[in-house]
């Protein structure tokens, strides 16, 4: 059955929603993505899809960046707040991962993560996979919590 142009949120990939007809398409967002990687099969689980614990990882790298830049040092993963697991990822999708600082505490940095997965490269499709939100708590060098610095 084919999906109707009206449930994509964005005009492209029409022609391909027969294959993706459960998984809305959708175009990456116009930014730079913190990190892009491919999806390998040594990622994958037994059933051959992505693991979930894989992504969850990557997530966690993607959020400590701007953490990292914002806090100018060290930052800790205090909190997973939130982790949707929206579409699976197959072996072979290129996945990105945008991320945004959301709030900036006494100590913590709180990051959104969103999650895109590119497949088929002869009919390309996009597909929001994943959001998350994380905390990251800037420590020094003893481990325990600092100050956020000052924005430049
Ligand atoms: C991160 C860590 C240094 C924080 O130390 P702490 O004594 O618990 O810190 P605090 O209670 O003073 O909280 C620090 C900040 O984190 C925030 N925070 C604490 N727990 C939180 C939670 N569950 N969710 C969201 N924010 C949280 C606090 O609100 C505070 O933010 P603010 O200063 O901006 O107001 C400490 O918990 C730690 O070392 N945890 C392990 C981190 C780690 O190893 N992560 C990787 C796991 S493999």
């Amino acid at each position: 059955m084919k999906m109707k142009s009206s449930s994509f949120t964005k005009g492209a990939n029409i022609e391909n929603a027969d294959m993706h007809e459960q998984h809305p398409a959708t175009t990456l967002p116009q930014r730079e993505p913190t990190i892009r990687v491919a999806a390998m099969p040594s990622d994958a689980n037994y059933t051959g899809d992505i693991f979930g614990g894989w992504l969850m990882g990557q997530v966690d790298i993607a959020g400590s960046i701007p953490a990292l830049h914002r806090a100018k040092g060290r930052v800790a993963t205090v909190a997973v707040n939130s982790f949707v697991f929206k579409q699976p990822i197959f072996v072979g999708d290129i996945v990105s991962f945008y991320t945004r600082i959301v709030k900036v505490g006494t100590t913590s940095i709180t990051v959104e993560v969103e999650v895109y997965a590119q497949r088929d490269p002869a009919k390309p499709v996009c597909v929001k996979v994943t959001e998350a939100m994380l905390t990251y708590v800037a420590v020094g060098e003893d481990r325990k919590p600092r100050p956020v610095p000052p924005e430049d």
